[in-house]
């Protein structure tokens, strides 16, 4: 009951969001809403250099990634740094490693650590919505997955960062589909494995059998079966909870935390699949300013498939599409025995997404696993990784931690 209720209240909220966007574009409504503020802005906000890249990747997409190239509260701005890349989840950006602010939140962690700090967006968020020559309102901008996230957006990212500053090898920071990307990429293309120093997978995606959250559960009978009518229905398109006039209504309504807090815990409940966890509520507008951040529909069904067939493997296309595309009617398993890089995997033990029995599985499927790490608080759950209010002292002085010790080691 409860879940047919959502997964109708889910689809009602589409549908609205989709006519208003489409009222919006022919009718010129304009209300006195508040520009976007950038990464950029919000790391410019707290005194930290800021700077904003643009990559275009070998098949068009245009990715808007970000730097904090050096910390104000060191001297080291002339000095060689090592890199760290931090990759986001599904739904979300950049924005996300900047919320808990310069004392708590990663990226600012990381740039005092007297790191050379970049911030990834995958194509299709907010960031990352343009293309050479595709238009993006148009199907073909938005066939696309986690698969091309990890085999080309991140290694291209990668190879231009280590153009841009000189370096051989980065650390990796990946929450959520960004270790899913991680394993992707190296799994596929195992040349990337020389090129990271050592990886951090929080809350890794990848084997997902076991997973509960709501939205998971909920989306598997419309969309678990490649040839099903909800798949058919739903894929190649933007999922719509994202698009610039909801983001700018969110952004007024939610940008002060006094305004409307309880319409923005809500809307923030419902995309994090209800799940507060340990995040401080005086985050929850800026969650719900900056999330979701668009995706493909393609994405989510993927993580859906993950969930159906308990693998981790390619995007199935159906059978015959398959059988075209792979050479076999079902999509191949991603070979992990080729993630050779130094990997550390952390799970929480209220993660909906990421079970702990799914990513200990992981890690007994990787050749060189550093760390299996359990947060231990009992209520730590997906989100937490990034905005929970102790996530400074559980995860990101550890994995900064981490990488110190390689770069005294190496
Ligand atoms: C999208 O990319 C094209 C091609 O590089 C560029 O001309 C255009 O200004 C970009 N549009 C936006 C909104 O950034
Ligand atoms: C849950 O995880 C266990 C341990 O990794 C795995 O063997 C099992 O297949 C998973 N369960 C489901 C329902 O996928
Ligand atoms: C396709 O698979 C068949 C059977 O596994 C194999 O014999 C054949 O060489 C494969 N073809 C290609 C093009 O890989
Ligand atoms: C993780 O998986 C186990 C076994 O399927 C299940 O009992 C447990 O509730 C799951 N934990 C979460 C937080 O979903
Ligand atoms: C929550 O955030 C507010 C404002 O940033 C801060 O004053 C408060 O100490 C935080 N609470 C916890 C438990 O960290």
């Amino acid at each position: 009951m409860l879940r047919s209720a959502f997964v109708l209240f889910a689809l009602v909220a589409l549908c609205i969001v989709w006519s208003m966007d489409h009222l919006h574009s022919s009718l010129y409504i304009h209300l006195p809403l508040k520009p976007r503020k950038t990464s950029a802005d919000r790391i410019c906000e707290h005194g930290y250099p800021a700077e904003s890249h643009y990559i275009t990747t070998s098949d068009g997409y245009i990715l808007n990634i970000f730097r904090i190239p050096y910390s104000p509260r060191l001297s080291n701005r002339y000095i060689s740094k090592p890199v760290v890349f931090i990759q986001h989840g599904l739904m979300a950006s950049s924005d996300g490693f900047l919320l808990n602010g310069p004392d708590n939140a990663l990226a600012y962690n990381f740039a005092d650590a007297g790191f050379d700090v970049w911030l990834g967006n995958a194509r299709g968020n907010i960031y990352s919505r343009n293309h050479s020559t595709i238009w993006i309102k148009h199907p073909k901008f938005w066939k696309f997955s986690w698969h091309e996230i990890g085999t080309i957006d991140i290694p291209e990212t990668i190879d231009y960062v280590l153009h841009r500053t000189g370096e051989k090898a980065i650390h990796y920071v990946g929450h959520s589909q960004g270790s899913t990307a991680y394993f992707v990429m190296l799994s596929i293309r195992p040349e990337y494995n020389a090129k990271i120093k050592t990886g951090h997978a929080l809350a890794p995606a990848v084997f997902m059998g076991n997973a509960t959250q709501d939205i998971i559960v909920n989306l598997v009978p419309l969309l678990g079966n490649p040839d099903g009518v909800g798949t058919k229905l739903l894929c190649d398109q933007q999922f719509t909870p994202y698009n610039s006039y909801i983001c700018r209504i969110l952004d007024t309504a939610c940008g002060s935390p006094t305004k409307y807090p309880k319409y923005c815990r809500i809307l923030y409940l419902l995309w994090s699949g209800g799940a507060q966890g340990n995040v401080n509520s005086t985050l929850l507008p800026q969650v719900a300013e900056t999330h979701p951040a668009g995706i493909s529909t393609n994405q989510a069904i993927h993580f859906i498939q993950s969930k159906v067939s308990n693998m981790f493997r390619q995007y199935d296309f159906g059978t015959k599409k398959n059988q075209k595309l792979y050479n076999q009617t079902e999509p191949p398993a991603y070979p992990l025995e080729k993630v050779t890089a130094n990997t550390y995997l952390y799970y929480g033990l209220n993660d909906g997404a990421a079970n702990a029995s799914d990513v200990k599985r992981l890690a007994h499927n990787l050749p060189n696993l550093r760390l299996l790490h359990e947060v231990p608080i009992s209520t730590w759950s997906h989100i937490d990784f990034v905005l929970a209010w102790q996530v400074k002292q559980e995860i990101n002085d550890p994995v900064i931690q981490y990488c110190k010790d390689y770069e005294v080691a190496n």
